[in-house]
């Protein structure tokens, strides 16, 4: 499968050390998410005033909108040394104990992909995070001794794209719990011309416009079609991104006006074209794209679903009038946005308008309020 600019998910292990690159360090110079900022900054500058540990914060939303990037910015306010693990990398109670007897005290441990955590290294959790204490078990068999360890106090930041999945009791643990958003055309804009700042890029104003419009709400994916836009430039272009060039060079990397690719398009096309539009469940819909239900479910549907294309409905996915629209095909009668009754909602549906009926523009066109929350 050719290598998709557009999506949001995990990044390679190259671009992982451009994303370190790209990295605000601190609150003020990370752009959009106001208020989730607002309420970081009160809550560092409360805990600095008192001398203690930032509260555990768990932050959530999907892919590539900041969550490894504000765990970093959370350590660097607190002048706190930050340890990196992730929920797979814990398997066992005992890589737990380690990693927080090793944390100085006041430290940042970040755990990426909290939902991905056993029961067991979970239950230990509990403890940490409420009475700053370990158990540990020594021996086995009914010889097996409990031990309890003090630890230093210490600020859990966990991030997950996940939060349906975390048990109610870890999730309760947390005094700080913080969802990301989709940013609005300006802010992608804003962090398009930052990004090009950080790697001498020259980047007209009309050029980052088109980026951010293609950017798909997302953060990394507007760094990332930068980049692809940079290497275009310098060989088919001047070296500068302007409008024209961007249109230009999406066109070859085949995203189109919306940031939408062909993966997005064949879903899109095999709803419309093979199913009337649907509902068609997830495992039916894996089958026929030849994408995995995870892809489908975490990196193609959130934004198909944010731009009011698709509904989840409980009898499966359903495409909207504008999904038709945007494909340039007629709506049956019927079709969710064309006058009909707007199809079920899904209570964990990611997208903060998922499964309503769309209204209005594009995400950040037409800007409504002062976060321009689109189309809510
Ligand atoms: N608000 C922002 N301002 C500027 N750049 C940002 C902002 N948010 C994210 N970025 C940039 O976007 C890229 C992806 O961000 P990050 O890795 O923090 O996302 P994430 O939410 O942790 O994604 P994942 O769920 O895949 O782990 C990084 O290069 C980061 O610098
Ligand atoms: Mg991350």
């Amino acid at each position: 499968m050719p290598e998709r600019v557009v999506r949001p998910e995990e990044p390679d292990p190259e671009e992982r050390g451009i994303e370190a690159r790209l990295r605000p360090a601190r609150l003020a110079e990370f752009i959009g998410q106001p208020r989730l900022r607002e309420r970081l900054c009160i809550a560092v500058e409360a805990a600095r005033g008192r001398g203690e540990p930032l509260d555990h914060v768990l932050l959530h939303g999907p892919p590539g909108l900041g969550k490894t990037t504000l765990a970093h910015i959370l350590a660097g306010e607190m002048n706190a040394p930050i340890q990196v693990t992730s929920g797979p990398a814990l398997e066992r109670a005992g890589d737990l104990a380690a990693i927080l007897t090793n944390l100085p005290p006041g430290g940042v441990l970040f755990i990426d992909e909290i939902h991905r955590l056993t029961a067991e290294v979970v239950e230990r959790l509990y403890a940490a995070m409420e009475d700053f204490a370990i158990d540990l078990v020594l021996g086995k068999g009914p010889a097996a001794k409990s031990l309890r360890l003090d630890l230093p106090p210490f600020t859990l930041v966990g991030a997950t794209t996940r939060t349906g999945v975390l048990t109610g009791p870890l999730r309760d643990r947390f005094g700080i719990v913080e969802r990301l958003e989709y940013y609005d055309v300006s802010e992608l804009r804003a962090i398009a011309i930052r990004a090009a700042r950080v790697l001498g890029v020259v980047l007209e104003s009309d050029g980052a416009g088109e980026i951010a419009r293609r950017g798909r709400g997302t953060a990394r994916v507007a760094n990332r079609l930068l980049r692809r836009l940079r290497d275009f430039a310098q060989v088919r272009g001047e070296g500068r991104i302007d409008a024209a060039l961007a249109i230009r060079g999406c066109a070859v990397l085949d995203v189109d006006e919306l940031g939408l690719d062909r993966s997005d398009r064949r879903i899109l096309s095999l709803l419309a074209e093979h199913y009337g539009g649907g509902p068609v469940g997830l495992s039916t819909l894996s089958a026929a794209s030849s994408e995995e239900p995870e892809t489908i479910e975490d990196v193609i549907e959130p934004y198909l679903l944010q731009i009011g294309f698709l509904q989840r409905t409980p009898r499966g996915r359903v495409l909207t009038a504008r999904a038709y629209a945007h494909l340039g095909l007629i709506p049956p009668p019927g079709t969710p946005g064309d006058g009909a009754p707007p199809g079920g909602e899904d209570p964990n549906d990611i997208s903060p308008r998922g499964g309503r009926r769309p209204r209005g523009p594009y995400p950040g066109e037409g800007e409504v309020g002062p976060r321009a929350v689109p189309l809510l």
